[in-house]
């Protein structure tokens, strides 16, 4: 008898997850529906379910669901709209997740420095017009959230000769950050930043977190958010943007998604504004993360990609 038999993909077919799942365990019955295709009968028929988040308007509580594999590296998708059922597991896809976001990180910054879109509005006017940028080696980059991402990204600063300061729930120091302090000294950490990075998951604990007053000890600096948008008050951040407090900003992750139109941020000249495209996950990576937690589960070991719902992380 094995450990399961039917799962739901919740996401989009064209992604062709399904084809690959059989391809590796052609004993899974799988079931390939966009996500918001998926009713009650398909989720009374699994017992897995594979999506980012839950089909929309449907309470996965409400099911008989064992297992719950989050497409994204984070699972807020679910904690926020319901939970899952109280005996369902929770996994979450690893990928290439903090080179990706790193990359994402290092592309604002160095274009920020370099004031690319100055240069480009010059070519465009046929002006020559002569600037020194700023050098990336002399700043100094503060991490709010040093887990895997937040630390990645600080390795790359590292290797640019930048000074990395950083702040976690623990406080607890960890390579390469010089310094790192709770989130209850984040603004004396912070303090003197060129730029602040956020990458945090959403958790109860962190959603809001980045709020007005701390933003406003941000002075001068540029910030930077990959992780999800819920963890900073928008508004607050709109507004320190709008009176200077912060030298700008370049986000890709919003309390909504997308980003209503009738968000300041849009129109606010020192914001770069990106889809939530800094840590797309490759298809493969889904597929290998199933199939590795499904193998750790029918051994009846515990997997390391398995989330503590609580925790949300
Ligand atoms: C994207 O943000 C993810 O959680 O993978």
């Amino acid at each position: 008898m094995s450990f399961l038999r039917r799962v739901i993909i919740g996401d989009r077919p064209e992604r062709g997850l399904a084809r690959a799942l059989r391809a590796e365990r052609p004993e899974l019955e799988v079931r390939d529906l966009p996500r918001d295709d998926v009713g009650a009968s398909d989720l009374r028929w699994a017992e897995a379910y594979i999506g980012f988040r839950p089909p929309r308007g449907i309470d996965l509580r409400a099911f008989p669901l064992r297992w719950i594999h989050s497409t994204g590296a984070g699972v807020d998708g679910f904690l926020e709209h319901g939970g899952i059922p109280a005996e369902a597991k929770l996994t979450r896809t690893e990928g290439a997740f903090g080179p990706r976001i790193a990359e994402y990180c290092v592309a604002r910054v160095l274009a920020e420095l370099q004031d690319l879109a100055r240069c480009a509005r010059a070519q465009r006017a046929k002006r020559w017009e002569l600037f020194t940028p700023r050098e990336l080696q002399s700043c100094k980059i503060g991490l709010i959230g040093t887990g895997r991402i937040g630390s990645e990204i600080a390795r790359r600063f590292r290797s640019f000769g930048c000074s990395l300061v950083g702040v976690s729930r623990s406080g607890a120091a960890t390579p390469p950050f010089e310094l790192v302090m709770p989130f209850s000294r984040a603004s004396t950490a912070l303090r003197g930043a060129d730029f602040v990075i956020a990458a945090l998951p959403l958790t109860p604990e962190t959603r809001g977190r980045i709020d007005g007053p701390l933003l406003r000890e941000l002075t001068g600096a540029y910030f930077l958010n990959v992780g999800r948008g819920a963890t900073c008050d928008e508004a607050a951040l709109a507004e320190v943007l709008r009176e200077g407090v912060l030298r700008g900003a370049a986000l890709d992750v919003f309390g909504v998604e997308p980003l209503p139109a009738s968000s300041p941020l849009w129109e606010l000249p020192n914001v770069s504004i990106t889809p939530h495209l800094s840590a797309r996950t490759a298809d493969h990576e889904i597929v290998a993360s199933f199939l590795a937690a499904l193998a750790e589960m029918e051994r009846g070991a515990r997997s390391p990609l398995e989330v503590d719902p609580q925790r949300g992380y």
